[in-house]
C-alpha cells in the first residue's frame, strides 16, 4: 500500500506523521520504504539520525526522490516493498500531484487554524484532478496539533468535514512536546522514554485507523 502524507501548508506536520508511521509499520514487522519528496530532506534527516544512532539502523529504507520523478522511482520501488509512505513537500505541487497518482491513500494533516484550513479548497483541486487517473485514491483529512481547550478544533473540523473530496477522520493528534522531542532524538513518539501516553494512544488510533495490524511489537535494537 502506497500512502502520502499531504497538503500544501508547510509545518502541518506531514513530516512528523510519516515519519511516525514508517516507524510503527517497521514495529509491526512490515518490510518499509519512506520516501522523502521535499527537498528539506527532513525525513531524510531523521532518518541518517536513526541509523547513526540505534545498533540496528533505522528500521526501514529510506530515499530521497522530488518532483515528477516521484512518479517512475516509486512506480518502480513500489513492488519491493510491503508499505510505502511518501512524505511530500507543501510548496513542490509537481511531486505530490505524482505522488497522488500512484497512491492508494492520502492523508492532510491540518493544524486548527485559519490559514491552514484555508488550504483545503487547493488541496481538494489536487485530489479531484488526481481521481481522474486514480479513482480509487481514498482522500483523508485529520487535525494535527490540536488544542487542548477552546473551540478551534471544532470549527476546523466542522470545515474540514464540508469539502466532499476528502474523508474527514476524528483520529486527530494533539499539540504535544512529544512529537517534537522525539523527532529531535531520531524517534517515533512510541519510541519515546519516559512514554507521553496520550500521544502514544492518539497516533496508535490513528495508525489503527489507516493499517489492518493489530500488533506491534518493538523493533529490533541490533
Ligand atoms: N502533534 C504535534 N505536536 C507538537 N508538535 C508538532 C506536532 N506535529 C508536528 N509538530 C512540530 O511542528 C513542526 C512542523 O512539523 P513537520 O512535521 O516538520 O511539518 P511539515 O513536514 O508539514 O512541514 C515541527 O517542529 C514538529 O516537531
Ligand atoms: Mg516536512
Amino acid at each position: 500500500m502506497i500512502t502520502v502524507v499531504g497538503g500544501t501548508k508547510g509545518g502541518s506536520g506531514k513530516s512528523t506523521v510519516a515519519t511516525n508511521l514508517t516507524v510503527m509499520l517497521a514495529a509491526a514487522g512490515r518490510d518499509v520504504l519512506l520516501v522523502d519528496a521535499d527537498d528539506q530532506e527532513t525525513s531524510t534527516d531523521f532518518t541518517a539520525m536513526r541509523n547513526e544512532t540505534r545498533p540496528g539502523g533505522a528500521g526501514y529504507t529510506c530515499v530521497a526522490v522530488t518532483g515528477r520523478n516521484v512518479l517512475t522511482e516509486v512506480k518502480r520501488l513500489a513492488d519491493k516493498y510491503q508499505e510505502v509512505v511518501i512524505d511530500t513537500g507543501g510548496r513542490d505541487t509537481a511531486s505530490q500531484r505524482a505522488a497522488l497518482a500512484i497512491c492508494h491513500t492520502y492523508l492532510v494533516p491540518f493544524a486548527p487554524r485559519s490559514f491552514d484550513v484555508w488550504t483545503l479548497d487547493k488541496v481538494a483541486e489536487l485530489i479531484e484532478e488526481a481521481r481522474s487517473i486514480n479513482p480509487d485514491l481514498r482522500a483523508l483529512a485529520f487535525i494535527n496539533r490540536a488544542d487542548a481547550q477552546g473551540k478551534d478544533n471544532a470549527e476546523a473540523a466542522e470545515f474540514l468535514a464540508s469539502k466532499p473530496a476528502l474523508e474527514f477522520i476524528t483520529t486527530a493528534l494533539g499539540n504535544r512536546k512529544a512529537f517534537a522531542n522525539a523527532a529531535s532524538q531520531g524517534l517515533a513518539v512510541v519510541e519515546l522514554r519516559p512514554h507521553d501516553a496520550k500521544a502514544n494512544e492518539e497516533v496508535g488510533k490513528l495508525f489503527g485507523y489507516l493499517f489492518n495490524i493489530k500488533k506491534i511489537s518493538k523493533l529490533k535494537e541490533a
